[in-house]
């Protein structure tokens, strides 16, 4: 049995047959912590060569946000690796601000120290064949899958991205896809070009056109059935990287399971060890 359609690896079973996490704690120090508009923000750290080459797309980082004169995160927070550079000793967050903990992240600047543990997770797989990749995001999703898009030009496949948000204005990254050879299709709610059915026209195209060979998506439930529902029907293996509330992001405290469909049966896994990133068709909408 594959742990996912993606994988080409056999799959561990169940999950006492996942291997134990090898993560790292360090202290990274800050480059820069700037707006990239008026609800996210880009945190970039210096980091050691070995550890960013640790670093596959879908996996995440467990952050242990400063404590500031407003608050005192208590547990580390969750952040999805948004771009890890060897060549620049850089590794890079994007982030909304949404409440204590990334309050407190935001405060951090030049020259600041940010207590990391990581890489963690399970990384997006990109099979063998599959030379069209295709990922829709949606909002802070775009953090989870910029690097998707590094991976794809590191190994030579096409990938187009689907990016969505509320307005133009929140579009983030369409640079970053481009230079990295993505074709990019922006579609916004005040455009009225996000809804479901008009990604389902944009991607039937894609399918009957140029051909996908893989679909990513994460995070938005909407997403999830579109990519779920079209996958299904035109058999393209798919994965879905996703959120849950966190603790210790290790695998121990099972603050982060959830319910998954695999084999015919209901299973209950844990987003930071048997994830974040899951095979699509066995994901539940919520
Ligand atoms: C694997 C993973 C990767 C993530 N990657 C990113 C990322 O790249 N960029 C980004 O901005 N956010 C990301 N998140 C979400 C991020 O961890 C939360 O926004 C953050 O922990 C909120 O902390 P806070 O103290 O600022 O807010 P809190 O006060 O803890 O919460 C503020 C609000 O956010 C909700 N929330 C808190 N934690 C989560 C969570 N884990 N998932 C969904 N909602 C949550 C709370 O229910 C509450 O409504 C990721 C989460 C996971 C699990
Ligand atoms: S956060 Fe503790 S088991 Fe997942």
């Amino acid at each position: 049995m594959m742990r996912n359609s993606l994988t080409s690896e056999p799959a561990n079973e169940n999950v006492g047959t996942v291997p134990p996490p090898v993560a790292y704690e360090r202290n990274l120090s800050v480059k820069s912590n700037s707006a990239v508009n008026g609800e996210y923000q880009n945190l970039v750290l210096d980091a050691p060569r070995d550890l960013l080459e640790r670093c596959r797309a879908g996996q995440f980082f467990h952050l242990l946000c400063p404590a500031t004169e407003l608050d005192a995160p208590y547990l580390r927070r969750p952040m999805s690796i948004y771009g890890f550079f060897p060549e620049k000793g850089e590794l890079q967050f994007l982030y909304k601000v949404t409440g204590s903990g990334t309050r407190a992240l935001s405060t951090l600047r030049s020259g600041h120290t940010l207590n990391v543990l990581g890489p963690l997770g399970v990384p997006f797989t990109i099979p063998h064949k599959a030379e069209r990749l295709l990922l829709v995001a949606r909002g802070v999703g775009l953090a989870t899958l910029a690097p998707l898009a590094l991976e794809a030009r590191r190994l030579g496949r096409h990938l187009t991205a689907i990016c969505s948000a509320r307005n133009p204005g929140l579009l983030m990254s369409l640079e970053y896809f481009e230079s990295l050879g993505a074709d990019v299709i922006p579609v916004t709610d005040a455009e009225n070009t996000s809804d479901p059915s008009n990604l389902e026209r944009i991607i039937e195209a894609l399918i009957a056109g140029p051909g996908v060979d893989a679909l990513y998506t994460c995070g938005s439930n909407r997403l999830l059935k579109l990519i779920q529902h079209l996958g299904e029907r035109h058999a393209i293996p798919g994965e879905i990287a996703l959120e849950q509330q966190m603790a210790c992001g290790l695998g121990m405290c099972h603050c982060c399971v959830r319910a998954f469909r695999r084999d015919g049966e209901i299973v209950n896994l844990r987003v930071c060890r048997e994830g974040p990133v899951f095979d699509i068709q066995e994901a539940l909408a919520w």
